[in-house]
């Protein structure tokens, strides 16, 4: 990446495990102009169904597939990824519903250059085994009255890197874990664009070389 005028843009790398809406927000955030310095360079995935993966192929982007039991350790596929991504010359990873957990392997080859939204208000409900349902249904239960989603810079302790935005969301009465997902999930979609152009900004603005 650079940050003069003409000069190449910011390249991210997506990684998607299932159905891709916030891939999706990106991307369209990207075609509106919003996030006009970057593109995105490469997506991969861990599951050769995932609907997100599908979804980024009829969109023309460039996708891959690493089978993980292809691989002897996860550090070794953690190492293929960053070869993915150091071949398509990613500046930014942006986790975008991806399920497995990161070694240092990848986490220091982008040290302080992966993202992650989380569905919680993090350092709520965050950490291992709180993904999807698991997160709106522990909320519920707990009572709150208010949840919301995270963005955050991804570090070796799951779920509590340093949080670079939130958007909180009411909790209704009647909330089930299925409706209260649904619309942190449209937060989500706000909240992770606007971030990512507002990292990539500061990056710049900071001159802290890609
Ligand atoms: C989102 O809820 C996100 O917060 C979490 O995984 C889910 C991914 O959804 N990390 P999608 O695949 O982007 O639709």
């Amino acid at each position: 990446m650079s940050t003069g005028d003409g000069e190449r843009k910011c390249k991210l790398g997506v990684l998607l495990s299932g159905r891709g809406s916030n891939f999706q927000a990106i991307h369209q955030a990207i075609e509106s102009g919003q996030l006009g310095n970057a593109e995105i360079a490469l997506v991969i995935s861990n599951k050769q169904q995932a609907p997100g993966l599908a979804l980024a192929q009829s969109q023309g982007h460039t996708t891959v597939y690493l089978k993980p039991s292809a691989y002897p350790s996860k550090e070794e596929y953690d190492t293929a990824i960053v070869k993915a991504l150091k071949g398509a010359e990613v500046d930014l990873v942006i986790l975008a519903g991806y399920t497995r957990i990161l070694t240092p392997v990848l986490i220091t080859a982008f040290s302080k250059r992966i993202l992650n939204i989380h569905p919680s208000l993090l350092p709520a409900y965050g950490g291992k085994g709180m993904v999807g349902g698991a997160v709106h249904h522990a909320v519920l239960e707990a009572g709150e009255t208010q949840s919301g989603c995270t963005v955050h810079i991804v570090t070796e302790a799951v779920d509590e890197g340093p949080i670079l935005g939130q958007q909180t969301v009411a909790v209704m009465p009647k909330d089930t874990p299925d409706t209260l997902a649904q619309r942190v999930l449209e937060q989500e979609h706000v909240l992770y664009p606007n971030i990512i152009g507002r990292y990539i900004k500061e990056q710049i603005t900071e001159q802290i070389p890609f």
